[in-house]
């Protein structure tokens, strides 16, 4: 995971939207690489809800391993300029922040939107990407991860539609599962529920993240 620049590589997770699962990703993305070695800082740029911060504090209460590193940071470039100490930064965005998304995208390694399979989010998901592009960011740097599926129809329509949009979505996805959203509850990530097969599923999708990197 060399970057050509100095310093880690970024990852950072972005949309125009809330609750499509840029924090949810953001720390399973995290867990995987600090499982495998890699130092590894969370920055939470969604200051307003802190809610990458407020799933430490409960990872820690709970005492699970490993420990991961969160910080909150207010603006892009703070959360940027941490980057020489980690092996990976991970940026948690905050919706609906164009001009910060555009700053951390010239700088991230690879620019993931989840978003929901249902044609009302695809669209605008599509047009977040569009302007990344049109503002300079390669296309090869863009990827699409698809999150709360309810049915496998749903998941093939869906990456068929951001396909022929020109963009790559991850290879696998994330059913919408209430185990999901207890895991994180208890500052467990994706890939840490009381269920083999969704830790499975989440875990492909973040190995096919890594893979790109
Ligand atoms: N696949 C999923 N199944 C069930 N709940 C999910 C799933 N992905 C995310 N969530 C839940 O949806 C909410 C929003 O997710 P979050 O990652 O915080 O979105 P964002 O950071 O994009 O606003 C959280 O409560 C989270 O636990
Ligand atoms: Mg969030």
């Amino acid at each position: 995971m060399a970057d050509s620049e100095s310093g880690a590589t970024v990852i950072a997770f972005v949309s125009q939207k809330g609750g499509v699962g840029k924090s949810t990703l953001s720390r399973g993305l995290a867990r995987e690489a600090a499982k495998s070695g890699l130092a590894v800082k969370i920055a939470d740029l969604d200051t307003q809800q802190g809610t990458s911060v407020d799933w430490h504090r409960r990872r820690l209460d709970e005492g699970v391993e490993p420990v991961i590193s969160v910080e909150g940071f207010k603006t892009a470039d703070q959360a940027l300029a941490q980057a020489d100490r980690y092996d990976l930064l991970i940026i948690d965005a905050p919706a609906r922040a164009s001009e910060a998304t555009q700053k951390i995208a010239q700088r991230a390694a690879l620019v993931v939107q989840p978003t929901n399979p249902a044609l009302d989010d695809l669209g605008p998901a599509v047009r977040l990407f569009h302007e990344l592009v049109k503002a300079g960011i390669p296309k090869k740097r863009l990827v699409f991860a698809i999150n709360h599926v309810l049915t496998d129809a749903e998941e093939v329509a869906a990456r068929e539609y951001l396909t022929e949009a020109g963009y790559d979505v991850l290879r696998g996805y994330l059913p919408s599962k209430t185990s999901y959203r207890d895991a994180q509850n208890h500052g467990r990530s994706v890939t840490e529920t009381r269920y083999d097969a969704l830790n499975s599923k989440a875990d492909a999708l973040i190995q096919s993240l890594i893979n790109l990197v």
